[in-house]
């Protein structure tokens, strides 16, 4: 069992979670990830990694609500406990000094984007980031990213905060007034991530984005996460998350990832039933007694 020894929403259905892990936290590098299980017949879902503390013996993990698993854990709280955290997992981000380096946060992806975005700094890189995000309520690590950069560039898509636009538009601005870039790196969603490697290849600058392709055991044995990168398959648990953005097949990766989309939306549509019939009829969410079980072993 991991306990959760703090749980705070960052913005609306994205929560921070700081888990006992010492073994974890003493080994993790930046771009590495963990597969975690809440109860005993969920499923595993990989989750990235913003930081760890190593003397404390925690990582912090991000989670989006997306689908039933992720909606369940982010009802946890303070004092809860995870049943299982595997990692750290993937291979760590590939940092040495490159001069300049534009970090491209979207939405959640910043907080894989950070921890790179710290290394990459440390290692003598100016760094410039860009995070972009749906609207205001949406940016997060605002400050940490701004503390990690020579700049910081941030977009909304609605216009509701900072400037209007995707990140694209922002990497574009950069090119255009001429900034000499020598790596980008990207993690936020496929559509992001493949925009970012298009505008790139026409640059001739190399791109590093952080694939999410569906994961189940994390050690290249059920071929889940099975990508095609420059015509061959790879597995984005072992020999990944962070792949060459030029060499990405992202319809491949677009067309896995939506193969069990019916049956998740099955299964959330069937949690959201238990848990308004819980809330109505005061009774115990079957889905929901699972993780509170979890809790107690
Ligand atoms: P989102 O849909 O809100 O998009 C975030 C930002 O991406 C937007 O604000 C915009 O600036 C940019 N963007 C979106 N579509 C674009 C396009 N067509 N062209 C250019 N830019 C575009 O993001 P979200 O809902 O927070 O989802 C984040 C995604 O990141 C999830 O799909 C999650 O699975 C993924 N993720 C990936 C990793 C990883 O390791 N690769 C880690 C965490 C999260
Ligand atoms: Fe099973 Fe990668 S998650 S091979």
């Amino acid at each position: 069992m991991f306990k959760i020894v703090h749980a705070q929403f960052l913005a609306p259905g994205i929560k921070r979670f700081v888990i006992q892990a010492p073994r974890i936290a003493r080994k993790q590098q930046p771009g590495q990830f963990v597969i975690l299980r809440i109860y005993e017949e969920g499923e595993r879902i990989p989750v990235t990694i913003e930081n760890s503390d190593p003397e404390k013996g925690t990582i912090n993990i991000v989670v989006q609500s997306a689908g039933k698993t992720t909606t369940l854990l982010n009802t946890l709280e303070t004092g809860d406990s995870i049943l299982d955290v595997v990692g750290p997992l993937g291979k760590p981000s590939d940092i040495r000094n490159y001069g300049t380096v534009v970090v491209v946060g979207g939405g959640v992806g910043t907080a894989m984007a950070y921890p790179t975005a710290v290394a990459l700094k440390r290692a003598g890189n100016r760094v410039i980031s860009i995070v972009g995000a749906r609207n205001k309520e949406l940016v997060i690590l605002e400050r940490e990213m701004r503390e990690v950069s020579d700049a910081l560039l941030i977009t909304t898509d609605d216009g509701s905060y900072a400037d209007k636009g995707f990140v694209t538009d922002k990497l574009r601005q950069l090119i255009d007034n001429g900034v000499r870039i020598d790596l980008v790196v990207a993690v936020g969603p496929i559509v992001m991530m493949k925009a970012v490697s298009e505008l790139t290849r026409k640059e001739k600058i190399h791109t590093v984005v952080s694939l999410n392709p569906i994961m189940i055991d994390g050690t290249g044995m059920c071929g889940g996460c099975r990508v095609l990168i420059d015509g061959k398959s790879e597995f984005a648990c072992v020999d990944g998350p962070e792949f060459d953005g030029h060499k990405v097949n992202f319809e491949v990766l677009v067309q896995r990832n939506g193969m069990y989309r019916t049956a998740e939306q099955q299964s959330m549509e069937e949690f959201k039933r238990l848990q308004k019939a819980e809330a109505e009829e005061g009774e115990v969410c079957a889905a929901t007694s699972g993780a509170r079980q979890g809790e107690q072993r």
